[in-house]
């Protein structure tokens, strides 16, 4: 048998010399189910029809370089308390044309996301690809929907994320809302792009917990936590942000920079707001805490240094709530740095809020 393989693949070798054929991967592979992804990853075109995920199996694509991929139905994913992620992707342009991942949130929402109660798949969706990725839907994610890293320059543009059923108490959370922790985007990365893009969840809309060169611009937050930097740990360095013209609405707050109080040796330098929008915030317009959770505004460590945070180039427009804070900046003894250039932040409604260990912020004042 082993002579006989070897001369038929010899065979092939020499024909497709002879014949000047394609290279194998120039084909279209087409994903019905999962037992089609082997053979469909061998191709640079992959097409996607509707199918259901079995419960309890990650759809991983493990793509060739330069692959695009066609969404050409919605997804759908068994329902099982497991770890997850449902999907998972590496490497290639993602055109979801307006197709949806359905996670079946609901089947597993309990008013406690990640810190209790039954096992959720988190995340949902974890992207490892460089490109783009474009017009994807997300429905009802169990707990935290995207997680995010990518080799080189990635944008994520047109997405939607609809968890907006999770607003609502079910017969499994006690009267609380159903859906938590469903994070938008969870970013540890470099280079990356997220822009045009609507979120309606009950957590952060995006948090960045390290990396560099990350722009959020044009979406719209709804519902949850606000656009976070942090929370950040022991080690993390953020710098080159850019949070601008995006609109939030009726979320905890709008913009937060938040370190861990026994974090040291991190930095958080360089963040820029412009244009962006709030209204209906609950708590706090703007917060810097170097104080996480529970604990909010409570005694601030300064093992992270914080500089350079500015709300320039067009202004940022937040209005409150009555019970909520307007600017709540509570840093650690020296640990909030430099000159911080708040010209174009305006914040209306509700009360001060107080601007602990440093006095650095020029151009506002509440
Ligand atoms: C920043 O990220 C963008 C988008 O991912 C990329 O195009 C650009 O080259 C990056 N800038 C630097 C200085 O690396
Ligand atoms: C923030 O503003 C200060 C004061 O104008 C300026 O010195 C600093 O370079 C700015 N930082 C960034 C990242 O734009």
């Amino acid at each position: 048998m082993y002579p006989l393989l070897g001369f038929s693949l010899l065979g092939f070798l020499v024909s497709r010399a002879v014949l000047g054929a394609p290279a194998s991967s120039d084909c279209t592979g087409t994903i019905s189910s999962l037992n089609d992804v082997a053979a469909a990853v061998a191709c640079t075109t992959v097409n996607i029809n509707s199918f259901t995920v079995p419960a309890g199996q990650t759809f991983n694509l493990k793509l060739l370089d330069g692959t695009t991929v066609n969404l050409n139905g919605d997804i759908h994913f068994g329902v099982q308390n497991w770890a997850g992620p449902l999907f998972m992707l590496t490497l290639s342009a993602v055109n979801g044309n307006g197709h949806t991942f359905d996670g079946s949130g609901p089947s597993y929402w309990d008013g406690l996301g990640g810190n209790g109660g039954v096992v959720k798949p988190a995340p949902m969706m974890k992207i490892s690809m460089s490109g783009t990725y474009k017009n994807v839907k997300v429905l009802n994610s169990p707990a935290r929907t995207y997680s995010v890293s990518n080799p080189a320059p990635l944008t994520m543009t047109g997405l939607t994320i609809d968890n907006s059923l999770g607003d609502q108490p079910n017969s499994n959370s006690n009267g609380i809302p159903a859906g938590h922790n469903t994070d938008g985007f969870d970013c540890s990365t470099h280079n990356l792009v997220i822009s045009n893009s609507v979120i309606h969840n009950q957590d952060d809309c995006l948090a960045i917990n390290k990396g560099s060169n990350i722009t959020f611009t044009g979406n719209s937050c709804t519902g949850g936590h606000g656009i976070s930097v942090g929370s950040i740990s022991s080690d993390a360095v953020v710098e080159d942000i850019f949070i601008t013209n995006n609109v939030i609405t009726n979320n905890d707050q709008a913009l937060r920079i938040k370190t861990k109080s026994d974090a040291t040796s991190a930095s958080v330098s360089g963040v820029t707001y412009s244009g962006n929008t709030a209204t209906g915030i609950k708590r706090f317009g703007v917060i810097i805490d170097q104080v996480r959770r529970s604990a909010t505004i409570g005694t601030p460590g300064n093992g992270v240094k914080i500089s350079g945070i500015n709300f320039s180039g067009s202004t940022s427009s937040i209005s409150v709530n009555s019970g909520a804070q307007r600017v709540a900046v509570n840093c650690g003894v020296g640990s909030c740095t430099g000159t911080w250039d708040w010209s174009k932040l305006k914040v209306s409604g509700g009360t001060a809020g107080k601007i602990t260990n440093f006095n650095g912020i020029t151009g506002f004042s509440q």
